[in-house]
């Protein structure tokens, strides 16, 4: 086969040179047409677009022919021409095919329609949909906003450790890492297992968050964000929770709860209309196909200011839909932790809008939140979106010693491995603020989908880890 350039489906799809000579190489979407003629989708992953292949049969051996069916990997050299019938403006008139990998006819995708349900135990193969193909460019879109936001507003990326001795969270739903025989445990007198001997010479786990260490950052190199994977061992089989699911954490030293908000609703904003810009064909895709209401919900971001509300406030509205008829599966009262129901009550139903909620009470947040004066609210602030619930959970931080000890001795939060977290409140403390946005919740809002399964390649669930 004559050696051309390779071009990519997204660009030939863009090019006006027709009649130029053209190499694009791809996997079998469909192919139809009649004895004389044919006409193959071709995909590349480049664009959710295919691009058409017309196939005149007699110009090609017959066996050669048999290989093109759905699946099957193409290398096609062709001439551009302007197309009148395929719904693109640019097709191929094959002069050369090359079969370079051949699909076995049990390929689970020949039909298209298939549930997401069912593309879920085929996640190795999923990819090569449309629906995958667009979350997927998007989801990776989505980490480039995000590096270009906090780069050009001057934050520094920070690494934090996937292993850690420390429950940031202070919940218990860590994943434990070891290298000890688990059939044969040292154990001590009262039956407790000995970690000397394991590798890191204590109790060690997957970290559920990276903002301890993101606190120590901010608190030297003044703006600074994670972006990683973090993991929770937490049972619960919903659309929206992850056993392994990446966070973006910025933490900014001098910050207080107000600039935390402004901080959060600029870079969400920031992070939607990115993808209006620069994924409009797969959020077009997306849109049409899932979700009516998509494009105009993203849009809806975009146009209107949060709603900023205290905790108690919010409780109050929760209180008054339940007295006006309202049903809730879970009870509403001061000091409950909020359901999904009541955050999109609040989104969905009473403001119509994206909802910062603040002031928690303090037994329901983390150790690290700084207190209110009234001594039972913390300064938390969650993100509660439409259709998601909580997006972004964050805090002004407890910079004063004497009062996270405090707090800390009150939670019960196991201090031998904390020291040096607490360093940071002896040595030139300041106030700081920062959250965390759960990659995959924002992801759910941009692509539509309803899963949280469906937004990223490999699900980690309960009983789930294959792939
Ligand atoms: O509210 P969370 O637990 O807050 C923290 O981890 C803080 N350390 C963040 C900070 O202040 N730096 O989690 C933050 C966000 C949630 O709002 C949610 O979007 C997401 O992480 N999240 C999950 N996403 C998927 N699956 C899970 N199991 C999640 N748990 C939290
Ligand atoms: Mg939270």
């Amino acid at each position: 086969m004559e050696k051309i350039r390779r071009t990519k489906v997204v660009d030939l799809l863009k090019r006006e040179d027709f009649g130029a000579m053209v190499n694009v190489k791809g996997w079998v979407r469909t192919r139809r047409g009649s004895k004389q003629v044919n006409f193959i989708a071709l995909n590349d992953g480049s664009t959710i677009h295919n691009v058409q292949i017309v196939v005149d049969l007699a110009k090609f051996d017959e066996e050669m022919l048999k290989h093109i069916t759905t699946g099957a990997c193409l290398s096609v050299n062709g001439l551009m021409v302007e197309s009148v019938g395929s719904g693109q403006r640019v097709e191929l008139q094959a002069s050369q095919i090359d079969v370079l990998g051949t699909c076995d006819s049990a390929y689970p995708l020949q039909k298209k329609g298939h549930s997401l349900e069912f593309l879920r135990e085929v996640a190795h193969l999923r990819p090569r949909t449309n629906t995958f193909g667009a979350v997927f460019r998007i989801r990776h879109n989505m980490a480039i906003a995000i590096h270009r936001f906090f780069h050009e507003k001057g934050f520094v990326y920070f690494h934090t450790p996937i292993i850690t001795a420390s429950d940031c969270e202070g919940a218990g739903q860590m994943f434990q890492v070891t290298t000890m025989n688990l059939y044969n445990l040292k154990k001590d007198e009262r039956g407790a297992i000995v970690y000397d001997d394991d590798f890191f010479g204590k109790q060690a786990s997957l970290t559920v968050s990276g903002q301890l260490e993101g606190e120590l950052a901010a608190t030297a190199l003044g703006a600074i964000y994670t972006f990683g994977p973090t993991f929770r061992a937490e049972n619960s089989n919903t659309p929206r929770h992850l056993a392994e699911f990446w966070m973006i954490e910025p933490e900014v030293a001098f910050n207080d709860i107000t600039d935390n908000m402004d901080l959060a609703e600029e870079f969400i904003k920031y992070c939607v209309k990115w993808a209006l810009d620069n994924c409009a064909d797969d959020v077009k895709f997306l849109n049409d196909m899932f979700d009516k209401e998509l494009t105009e919900r993203l849009r809806g971001v975009l146009k209107e200011d949060f709603v900023r509300l205290s905790y108690t406030d919010g409780i109050q509205i929760l209180e008054q839909a339940v007295a006006g008829g309202h049903r809730f599966e879970f009870p509403v009262y001061w000091g409950v932790d909020l359901a999904s129901e009541h955050e999109r009550y609040l989104v969905e139903e009473h403001f119509k809008r994206p909802v910062i909620l603040t002031d928690y009470p303090k037994e329901i947040k983390a150790f690290y939140m700084k207190m209110n004066d009234d001594g039972k609210t913390v300064r938390a602030m969650d993100v509660l979106f439409p259709k998601i619930g909580e997006i972004i959970g964050g805090s002004e931080r407890e910079a004063d010693y004497d009062k996270l000890m405090t707090r800390i001795e009150e939670m019960h939060i196991p201090m031998k491995d904390m020291w040096w977290y607490l360093d940071t409140r002896k040595y030139g403390t300041c106030p700081h603020s920062g959250f965390g946005l759960g990659f995959e919740r924002l992801l759910l809002f941009v692509t539509g989908m309803a899963n949280i399964r469906d937004v990223i390649p490999f699900p980690r669930t309960p009983r789930n880890a294959d792939f």
